[in-house]
């Protein structure tokens, strides 16, 4: 067991953490943790099971891992498979290998989506006390009054308990851009609709630090390994990087 695995400096150099020498300094500083350990020079390493920390940020190691990002169209569903026949994400991805969207926008919602067969990130992405941030354009009926806009922030009562705190801004009377840090079910409909402005179009435009202006919908891309890595920083370190102060 002990000769098994690949050399820990050589997957950090190979994932572009810097050179072999770089990734060894990186180790025998004490700033490299192999499931949790402090690991020591000469680690080998299960690429496929271990998880591997540099400061405390996940560093994703596996080869051959894909993340896309997509621009959902309106119409398409965010699950994998969907009982009533109607198309879904994964139909517009690359049919090998199997991926999986990370979260869910309703059929109704546009905008920025990760597919993934990267669970460990996937799970990080998903659940809530990684607290990463997502923003929406969001078109609502009416005008939202200042007392509305505010209550928004403060957060409403929803039949599934109150909202956290979220950043509103309106963009013009009836545009907001609303930035949550939590994934419930149709939360930013639910939430305009308790302040009396049902949503009338809702698009993503940000994922932690993941944006993309240039992406038509229906489009997708590979994610580059700098995003992947903001994205594996902005769940390592329990934060999405300028995240929104809690209120719980
Ligand atoms: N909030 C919603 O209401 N719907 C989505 O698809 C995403 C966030």
């Amino acid at each position: 067991m002990m000769h098994e695995g690949e050399r820990l400096q050589k997957v950090l150099a190979r994932v572009g953490l810097g050179s072999r020498r770089v990734c060894e300094d990186l180790i025998a500083d004490g700033r490299v943790t192999v499931d949790g350990v402090v690991a020591v020079l000469g680690r080998r390493i299960d690429v496929d099971t271990t998880l591997v920390e540099v400061d405390g940020a996940v560093v994703g190691i596996k080869p051959d891992l894909v993340h896309y990002l997509l621009n959902k169209p309106a119409g398409v569903i965010s699950t994998a498979e969907d009982t009533h026949d109607r198309p879904t994400v994964v139909e517009l991805m690359p049919e090998e290998p199997r991926v999986f969207p990370v979260g869910r926008l309703d059929a109704d919602t546009e905008g920025l989506l990760i597919i993934t067969h990267d669970g460990e990130l996937t799970h990080r992405l998903t659940h809530p006390s990684f607290g990463i941030e997502k923003e929406y354009l969001t078109q609502v009926e009416g005008e939202p009054s200042r007392a509305a806009l505010r209550e928004l922030r403060e957060g409403v009562e929803l039949d599934d308990g109150p909202s956290a705190k979220a950043r509103v801004t309106a963009v013009d009377p009836s545009l907001l851009r609303i930035t949550i840090h939590e994934g419930r079910n149709r939360q930013v409909r639910r939430m305009c609709e308790a302040i009396g402005h049902p949503v009338i179009r809702l698009v993503r435009t940000r994922i932690g630090p993941i944006v993309d202006r240039r992406l038509k919908p229906g489009e997708w891309r590979v994610l580059n390994r700098d995003e992947v890595r903001s994205l594996e920083v902005a769940v390592g370190s329990g934060n999405s990087g300028g995240a929104l102060e809690r209120d719980r």
